[in-house]
C-alpha cells in the first residue's frame, strides 16, 4: 500500500490537513449519507463489517448498532489515530491498519465496503487487494466497491455536483471558499500529477471476476455524486452449477435460528460445489427446499433481509434430478 500514491502520493495527502472537507457541516452531511448508505446494504441484521479507507467514519456509531462487529480500516496514520481515540471503549468497533485486515478470519465478513477509496489506489495493487477482500468475505457476503469514477472524469464535473450537494444543505458560501482553496492545494496537484484511478465498467467486470467475484453496478451511487459509480458483488459461484433457481422468501420476522440453518445451508452447497461434489450438496439443498416449499423443481431458499440483500441459498445442478426424489418416484410407482 505505498509508492506512488502511497506514502509520498494520495496516502501522504489523507494523512495531512485534507482540506477536502470545506466546513464541518459538509463533512458531517458527507458522512452521514455515507453511513445511510452503509446501512442500507447491510446483507443481514448483526452483520460483521468492514469499512475499508474509512475516513473520519463520523458516524461509525450509528452503523455500528446495527453490526455485529464494525472493522473501520484506515491507512492514513493520522485519521487511525483519531478512531482509535474515539472509539477505544466501543464494544463493537475496532480500528484496524491495513495490515489487520490479514488477521481477520478469512470467510468471517458480511460486508466490505470500499467506498471512495479505489481511485486512490494503484490500478497494480486492486488484484491483490480484491482477492484479500474475497479472502475475508463470507460465502454469502457483499463487496461495495463505491464512488468509483467516471471514464470521464473531470475536477469541473465533481465541482458542479458538490455545489449542488453544498446549496441543498446550506454550506454554499464555505463551499465557493473551498473550492478556490482546493485549486491551490495538493490534491489539485496529485490529481493532475499521480492521478485517479479510473475503472471502467469492463474493467471492474474483469477485475472482480480474475478475483472470484461476480458483481453488478447499484442503481445509485454511494455518497451524493451519482456520476459516480457503486457495484456489487459477490463470491462467484462454484464451476458447475447453476444459477440460483431460488426461491422461497423469509420475512423479517423469520427467526435467526432458521437463518442460520439457511446460511450453513448454502455453505454446505457451495463447498460441495467447490469440492466437484454438486450433487451431495444438491440434494441437502433440495430435502430442505422440499420441506420449505414443497414444489418441484425448486431446490433453493432466499432470505431476503434488506433492499439489495437476496441471498441464493441453494442451486440447481444441471440436467439433474435428486436422488431421494427419484426414490420416491420409484416407491410411488
Ligand atoms: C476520500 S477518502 C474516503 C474516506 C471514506 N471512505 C469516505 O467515504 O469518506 C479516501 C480514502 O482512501 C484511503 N486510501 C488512499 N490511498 C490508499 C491506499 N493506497 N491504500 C489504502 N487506502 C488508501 C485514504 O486513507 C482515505 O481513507
Amino acid at each position: 500500500m505505498n509508492g506512488a500514491r502511497g506514502t509520498t502520493g494520495w496516502l501522504a495527502f489523507w494523512n495531512g490537513p485534507r482540506p477536502i472537507y470545506v466546513s464541518e457541516r459538509h463533512r458531517r452531511v458527507h458522512y452521514a449519507k455515507v453511513a445511510d448508505d452503509i446501512l442500507e446494504v447491510l446483507p443481514r441484521p448483526r452483520a460483521r463489517v468492514l469499512d475499508f479507507g474509512c475516513g473520519a467514519a463520523l458516524e461509525a456509531g450509528r452503523v455500528a448498532e446495527a453490526c455485529a462487529r464494525l472493522y473501520l480500516c484506515e491507512a492514513a496514520e493520522t485519521w487511525r489515530a483519531e478512531l482509535a481515540e474515539r472509539f477505544r471503549d466501543h464494544a463493537r468497533i475496532e480500528v484496524l491498519d491495513p495490515d489487520g485486515l490479514d488477521a481477520l478470519s478469512d470467510s468471517s465478513l458480511d460486508l466490505i465496503v470500499v467506498n471512495s477509496v479505489l481511485q486512490y489506489v494503484r490500478r497494480a495493487e486492486i488484484p491483490a487487494l480484491l482477492r484479500r477482500f474475497r479472502a475475508k468475505l463470507h460465502p454469502e457476503g457483499v463487496l461495495v466497491l463505491a464512488d468509483l469514477l467516471p471514464e470521464r472524469a473531470t475536477a469541473v464535473a465533481d465541482a458542479a455536483s458538490f455545489l449542488r450537494v453544498a446549496v441543498r444543505h446550506g454550506f454554499l458560501p464555505a463551499a465557493l471558499l473551498g473550492l478556490v482553496r482546493l485549486l491551490a492545494s495538493d490534491y489539485r496537484r496529485l490529481r493532475r500529477e499521480v492521478g485517479l484511478t479510473v475503472l471502467p465498467p469492463a474493467e471492474i467486470a474483469a477485475l472482480l471476476a480474475e478475483a472470484g467475484f461476480e458483481g453488478r453496478r447499484r442503481p445509485v451511487n454511494f455518497g451524493f455524486n451519482q456520476r459516480r459509480a457503486t457495484y456489487l458483488a459477490r463470491r462467484s459461484r462454484p464451476r458447475g452449477l447453476e444459477r440460483p433457481v431460488a426461491v422461497t422468501e423469509e420475512g423479517p420476522d423469520h427467526h435467526e435460528a432458521g437463518r442460520g440453518h439457511l446460511r450453513e445451508q448454502v455453505v454446505e452447497v457451495q463447498r460441495a460445489g467447490e469440492q466437484g461434489h454438486e450433487r451431495a450438496g444438491q440434494e441437502k439443498a433440495d430435502e430442505r427446499h422440499d420441506r420449505e416449499t414443497r414444489h418441484g423443481g425448486l431446490v433453493g431458499a432466499v432470505a431476503r433481509e434488506g433492499p439489495v440483500a437476496v441471498e441464493a441459498v441453494g442451486y440447481r445442478t444441471a440436467n439433474e434430478e435428486p436422488e431421494h426424489r427419484r426414490e420416491d418416484r420409484a416407491r410411488a410407482a
